[in-house]
């Protein structure tokens, strides 16, 4: 997810902190990974979760960005990255992250996402989730979260259900945004 407010500073210099990562490429809306199922992860994918985490953090802080989704970077496996903080980093990854509880109050926050750039919508939620989920360790945790690392959270685990953030929009809205981003890549192709 990418928040309208701006990357906080620390993330500018973060991907270079990172343990040497790469950066991964972001796959951009209409790629259909994106609109994939992505798959639990066990304990035979615990050689890609080390490889895999590392390179997402530092593909997220580059963008830069509050959240990514495996997907994203074209992986199928049940892994999100978020880093809501604003004054130092907070880097949190979920393995197998889900839902356990929602409020029935919602809340109404502007996303954007880097797999459709810089087409921004308000989005209504539940305000407040509970989450379960395991860390790259493979313990078993528990979150409970509210505000923007609520809504962050939400996107990311729609991105593994191949739910993108337009599709809690009116479908006029959708269209209207989703033309918007072909015809900017259209003219950044065009441009390269
Ligand atoms: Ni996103």
């Amino acid at each position: 997810m990418v928040g309208r407010g701006g990357p906080a500073d620390y993330m500018r210099g973060m991907s270079e902190t990172q343990t040497g990562a790469p950066v991964l490429p972001i796959l951009i809306h209409p790629a259909p990974v994106l609109r994939r199922t992505a798959r639990p992860v066990t304990a035979a994918d615990a050689e890609e979760i080390r490889r895999l985490v590392p390179a997402m953090f530092a593909t997220m802080y580059k963008a830069p960005g509050i959240g990514l989704a495996a997907n994203q970077v074209g992986s199928l496996l049940r892994v999100i990255v978020v880093d809501v903080a604003k004054d130092e980093p907070a880097p949190l990854a979920l393995i197998n992250p889900e839902i356990v509880a929602r409020s029935d109050e919602t809340a109404t926050q502007e996303e954007g996402c880097l797999s459709l750039p810089d087409q921004y919508a308000e989005v209504t939620r539940p305000a407040r989730v509970r989450l379960r989920y395991q860390d790259p360790e493979g313990a078993r945790k528990e979150i409970e979260a509210e505000g923007l690392l609520s809504a962050c959270l939400q996107h990311e685990i729609d991105h593994l259900n191949g739910i993108l953030f337009v599709d809690h929009l009116s479908a006029l809205k959708r269209n209207i945004l989703l033309r918007k981003l072909a015809k900017a890549q259209k003219e950044l192709k065009a441009r390269a």
